[in-house]
């Protein structure tokens, strides 16, 4: 993995506020090697500016930690570090801004943002970047903060559109769907095999691209949905249908599934129905390996939440929804945005523009 968040810094400004935040952004939100701190990744013997550079040339965004000493700092002869051209923070700063990274100015100690005319020229667009406050005494907010700006910021600058795979191997995808499908039919050990036999229901793996880019993950499936073998076919199926064209998705572009591919007996789905059907969502994600995944409505967020083990477990959808959060699957990092279950709007008109509002925020991924 490359290093996408360059930390610059000056030791004898911020080196413990600086340490404090790449721990915790290393805390369940981004993984190690995705962050650059000089300390801690040049190894002994390798060329640290050449080291810095490259880390420079690999990220996405550099952290410019800004502490109450950082504009006036001066070296052994009394002389200011920023004026010195060789000055490695200033040499850090000019290199992100040469090759036209994102820089997020970080204020901590309660620093102010250095003035456009007491910066080198070199490094004087530092001054007119938005800058981010980080206070002791809301730390753990001021980080949940930027953390949720990076990984906008991240996604922006890094795209996560993917590329179409060649016929051959979508032939492939579509081929695996179809074998996980008669292993879904065959799952006589599910907790829900009889009633799904009973009642001449369906079991529903899914339906859509199978080389899609996201991948909407509903709750369970409903009556209608197991007498017909599709997901999401009834009210709530026309409600994401109507979500999808307010950002020109057709159905067919993306995947739609549910934590559980059976109807659950009485409409009331158990922990063990839930616990059954988890090893064929993974690998239905596995398949089709998109970028995002959409959990629709608070049992599927709390499933992948808890599934992939993130910070935000526990958390409710009314606050979760529409945000940005990460995993790393088998075959990757992807993307997770809870959002509302569509039923939401049958239950309640007035939620359509939030849900809307949420969907918009998928654009960035088509
Ligand atoms: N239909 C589905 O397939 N899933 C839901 O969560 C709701 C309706």
């Amino acid at each position: 993995m490359s290093v996408r968040i360059f930390i610059s810094y000056r030791r004898d400004d911020s080196e413990g506020e600086t340490g404090r935040l790449h721990d915790h952004l290393c805390n369940g939100h981004f993984s190690d090697e995705e962050l650059f701190l000089d300390v801690e990744d040049i190894a002994t013997g390798v060329n640290f500016k050449d080291a810095v550079e490259k880390a420079i040339d690999e990220c996405s965004v550099m952290l410019v930690m800004i502490g109450t000493n950082w504009e006036s700092s001066v070296d052994a002869s009394g002389n200011r570090r920023l004026d010195n051209p060789d000055d490695m923070v200033r040499h850090e700063i000019r290199t992100a801004i040469n090759s036209s990274k994102r820089l997020f100015p970080i204020l901590v100690k309660g620093s102010k943002m250095p003035k456009a005319n007491q910066l080198p020229e070199d490094i004087r667009d530092l001054a007119f970047q938005n800058a981010i406050e980080i206070r002791h005494a809301h730390f753990k907010n001021d980080v949940a903060g930027l953390v949720t700006t990076l990984r906008q910021t991240l996604t922006e600058i890094e795209g996560y559109s993917k590329e179409p795979a060649n016929a051959t191997i979508i032939r492939q995808k579509e081929n695996a769907l179809k074998e996980l499908r008669f292993k879904l039919i065959g799952a006589t050990d599910s907790p829900l095999f009889e009633y799904r036999t009973k009642n001449n229901y369906l079991p529903v793996l899914g339906d859509g691209n199978p080389d899609a880019n996201i991948i909407f993950i509903g709750e369970y499936v409903g009556k209608t949905e197991a007498e017909q073998g599709r997901p999401f076919i009834g009210p709530s199926g026309d409600v994401l249908a109507s979500m999808l064209k307010t950002i020109n998705l057709r159905r067919e572009d993306v995947y739609v599934t549910n934590t559980i591919l059976d109807r659950p007996v009485d409409n009331k789905p158990t922990a063990k129905d839930s616990a059954y059907y988890m090893p064929f969502v993974d690998e239905i994600l596995n398949i089709i390996q998109p970028r995002v995944l959409v959990p629709l409505g608070g049992i599927a967020m709390e499933y992948a939440l808890n599934k992939y083990n993130l910070p935000e477990k526990g958390g409710k959808i009314g606050k979760l929804h529409g945000s940005l959060l990460q995993a790393t699957l088998p075959y990757g990092k992807i993307f997770i945005m809870p959002l509302y279950h569509p039923a939401v709007v049958l239950y309640n008109p007035t939620q359509r523009a939030t849900l809307e509002k949420d969907f918009q925020r998928l654009k960035v991924f088509i």
